[in-house]
């Protein structure tokens, strides 16, 4: 489908899943996003320090809603429904509407829901709205080296790494490289297929 047949004009959807809910962030949700990124080990590899205070957070959140509203992205804050708490968030970001057809992915969740399955849940609940929905035909997602549940996280969704960009990134103070990871529509129509 178009992308303007669903996405533009209208509200960033909400997607429900078995455990959680992925709502567009709205300025109600600094606190909780600022208990989110103010722990090191959720930041380790987002390429930003520890937020310090709130207004952090607001920021994040104002940059979120302006990126839907110029129809660059999308962000969800993942909602727990078991506690309606907001226990992390997954995003396209650097969306190219027109012929290439790709966003990036990503992705956070609060320290205590990893190794769960929720973040597996969550982003295949994303891919397929980019799939389906939107009409992009390629996400990618870069990973800085070391980041290793990301790896995993990826692999497990069908992604393949297809390459490393050389000293690309800066991580804590020095440069890193990074690793370039996609899944293609196609693929994930196979992988689909074969789940009917
Ligand atoms: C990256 C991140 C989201 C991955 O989270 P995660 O908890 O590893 O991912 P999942 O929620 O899919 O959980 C997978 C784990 O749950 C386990 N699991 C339990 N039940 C499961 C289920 N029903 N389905 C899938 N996995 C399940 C898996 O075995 C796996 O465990 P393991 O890590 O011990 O092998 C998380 O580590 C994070 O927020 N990191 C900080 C931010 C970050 O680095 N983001 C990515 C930037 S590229």
């Amino acid at each position: 489908m178009d992308m303007t047949g669903t996405i533009v004009g209208s509200e960033q959807p909400t997607l429900e899943t078995e455990r959680l809910v992925l709502r567009p962030l709205t300025p109600d949700d600094a606190p909780a996003v600022f208990r989110l990124y103010s722990d090191e080990a959720v930041t380790a590899f987002l390429g930003f320090d520890a937020l310090k205070d709130e207004e952090q957070a607001a920021e994040i959140i104002r940059e979120a809603i302006q990126r839907f509203e110029e129809r660059r992205g999308m962000r969800w804050g993942i909602i727990l429904r078991q506690t309606s708490d907001l226990i992390g968030t997954c995003s396209y970001k650097r969306w190219e509407w027109a012929r290439a057809s790709r966003a990036e992915l990503g992705c956070d969740l609060l320290r205590a829901y990893w190794g769960t399955g929720l973040m597996t849940e969550a982003l295949r609940e994303t891919i397929r709205l980019g799939f389906e929905v939107t009409g992009v035909n390629r996400i990618e997602a870069m990973v800085f080296e070391g980041a290793e549940r990301s790896v995993t996280l990826l692999n497990k969704l069908g992604f393949q790494l297809e390459g490393v960009l050389r000293d690309h990134g800066y991580l804590n103070g020095r440069l890193c490289d990074d690793m370039v990871f996609s899944l293609l529509k196609r693929e994930w129509e196979e992988q689909t297929g074969d789940l009917a």
